[in-house]
């Protein structure tokens, strides 16, 4: 039966389509995705925003936070989990997709006009 292998392969070919889709968008959808996975996680104790404040004391506002470490080191800090040195911090485990969208909000916050 032929039409079977050429169906799939036009599923694969759509389906590339799909993944890459033009990259100002994709970015814009990884910004507010990691926004909500903030807003999620550690909003509880950290500022988020631009002009929030932390409702933890001793926690640092995330638009501080990027300006001491590079969205990219914060993404491999997440990866390998952060948190361990912070004992008022619970311990964090992102999926790389997570951590991409954590890094794209973040770099978001300290990009200039913002
Ligand atoms: C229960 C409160 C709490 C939650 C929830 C929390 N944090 Fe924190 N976090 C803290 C505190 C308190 C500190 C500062 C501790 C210190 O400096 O030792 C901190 C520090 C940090 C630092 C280090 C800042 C620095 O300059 O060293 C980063 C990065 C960070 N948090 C990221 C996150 C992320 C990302 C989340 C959510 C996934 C999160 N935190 C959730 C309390 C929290």
């Amino acid at each position: 039966m032929l039409p079977r292998p050429r169906t799939l392969a036009l599923i694969a070919a759509a389906a590339i389509a799909v993944g890459a889709p033009c990259l100002s968008l994709a970015q814009t959808d990884a910004v507010s995705k990691g926004r909500l996975l903030l807003e999620a996680n550690c909003a509880r104790c950290h500022a988020i925003g631009m002009d929030d404040e932390s409702k933890h004391k001793e926690a640092p506002a995330f638009r501080v936070v990027v300006t001491r470490y590079p969205p990219d080191n914060l993404a491999e800090a997440l990866a390998e989990g952060i948190m361990s040195g912070h004992p008022d911090m619970p311990e964090f485990v992102f999926e790389p997709a997570e951590i991409e969208a954590i890094t794209a909000y973040l770099g978001s916050l300290n990009s200039p006009g913002k």
